[in-house]
């Protein structure tokens, strides 16, 4: 069976229902489709209902690390003593991903009302969202749409009659990736470099100005308002089976396939059914060789690892990878994969905060190493080098930036070490690398 494009298994898509519908973009828009009933219900609930609520949702963080989102709510402490604040994470730079700028594009009320259901839970009266400087469409949006929330009295001194005050502050970054890792981003806003923060102190202790902070990704404040509307059984139940994975999830889709896009699943959806009946498979018959599925920082998966893989958290982990953010890098058997990490690595090399020996150092080894198989001039030792010099970038550093490197770089090695054999054997031409 094929599905038409655009369009996904959900009889009823929940993040993505209305993109592509642009009169949702809008206050009256959003409200006449039902927006803002769940921040109604949430403002008549205690912070502690609403944690409770989305704890026993199962929701988990899209932003990468796949977090439980009402257990990360429920460290900030229950006495407001000091300002509390929300950040959310719309920095959205990890290769391969492009699914929050869809949901700030198309229904950025969305968002809010999620940032505000958030803010009430966590006793915060200011949300800051983060938003990368290269989106300049979605800024403006979002800008348009913070005004219109002032103007409905979602925002400010006293929201929906509540008495409780909430503000919104848009900032936009300014191009650098380091900057979606949650601690750099505190310092960004604080007007500081944006490097990662040594952790103790977790940011719910002592986070944007050393005031309790929660820091949550754009789709999973999207999906919290749904789930206080719903409830949290009926986002239990959006799953295949797998109770520790629920609710839908976006994937980005880019590379080989024929219908790139974001798609949105229920946790559990097998991956061949996204990569071949979504996506409408490889275009001109070719065969698939890899996929990267979490966004750039995860291992590479090979053809056999995705026959049968499910995309949730579980299922991913157990062929070998990491849901991550969901950005999916489909690639056919046309593709240099040797070349790839090369270019991946120099992503990485190039974000670098430099903080970090083994991140400033390994990533720029790992580049130079990679170049030099590419260019024919490999030794058989560099692949032994390369895995060395990746376990000394893995848990060793402030934040996961290094790992990210290491990561499709080792899987590569160990996965397709034909791809690497034919260029240390000289039985491929050399490529000649573009600096
Ligand atoms: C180098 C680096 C870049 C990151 N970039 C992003 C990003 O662009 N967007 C995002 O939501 N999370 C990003 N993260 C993860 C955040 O640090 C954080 O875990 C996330 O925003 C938490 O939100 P969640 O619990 O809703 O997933 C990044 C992490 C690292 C280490």
């Amino acid at each position: 069976m094929g599905y038409p494009h655009p369009s996904h298994p959900l009889e009823r898509p929940l993040l993505s229902r209305h993109f592509g519908d642009a009169g949702a973009r809008s206050f009256d828009g959003w409200v006449k489709r039902g927006g803002y009933q769940g921040l109604k219900k949430a403002l008549g609930m205690t912070r502690a209902q609403v944690i409770e609520e989305v704890t026993n949702s199962g929701l988990r963080g899209r932003g990468g690390a796949g977090f439980p989102t009402g257990l990360k709510w429920s460290f900030m402490p229950r006495e407001v003593t000091r300002p509390h604040y929300l950040v959310c994470n719309a920095d959205e730079s990890e290769p391969g991903t492009f699914k929050d700028r869809e949901i700030i594009r198309w229904t950025p009320h969305q968002l809010l009302e999620g940032c505000v259901v958030a803010a009430h839970a966590i006793g915060a009266e200011r949300i800051y969202i983060y938003i990368r400087g290269e989106f300049t469409t979605e800024y403006r949006i979002l800008k348009t749409a913070v005004a219109e929330a002032y103007h409905g009295g979602v925002l400010g001194a006293n929201v929906f009659g509540s008495g409780q005050r909430i503000d919104v502050v848009v900032h936009r970054g300014a191009g650098a990736y380091i900057c979606g890792e949650e601690t750099a981003m505190m310092n960004s806003l604080e007007g500081r470099r944006g490097n990662p923060r040594i952790k103790p102190p977790f940011p719910a202790q002592a986070g944007l100005w050393a005031c309790p902070t929660t820091v949550n990704n754009v789709e999973t404040l999207a999906a919290a308002a749904h789930i206080v509307r719903e409830g949290a059984a009926w986002h239990k139940a959006l799953c295949r089976g797998n109770p520790r994975s629920t609710g839908t999830k976006l994937f980005s889709v880019c590379g080989h396939v024929q219908r790139p896009g974001n798609y949105e699943v229920v946790m559990g959806t097998p991956m061949k059914d996204l990569i071949f009946e979504m996506c409408g498979g490889m275009p001109m018959g070719r065969r698939l060789k890899a996929v990267i599925p979490g966004g750039s920082s995860v291992p590479i998966m090979n053809a056999a690892e995705v026959e049968d893989c499910l995309l949730d958290y579980e299922g991913i982990v157990a062929r070998g990878s990491m849901l991550g953010s969901g950005g999916m890098i489909v690639m056919d058997d046309s593709t240099d994969l040797v070349y790839q990490v090369m270019r991946l690595a120099r992503f990485y090399a190039h974000e670098s905060c430099a903080q970090c020996t083994q991140c400033r150092e390994g990533t720029a080894w790992t580049v130079r190493i990679l170049e030099r198989i590419l260019a024919g001039k490999g030794r058989r030792e560099d692949l032994d080098l390369l895995l060395d010099l990746a376990d000394n970038m893995t848990g060793k550093t402030i934040c996961v930036l290094s790992d990210s490197c290491a990561a499709p770089v080792v899987s590569a090695i160990r996965k397709f070490p034909e791809e690497f054999e034919a260029y240390l054997s000289r039985s491929r031409a050399p490529v000649t690398v573009a600096v």
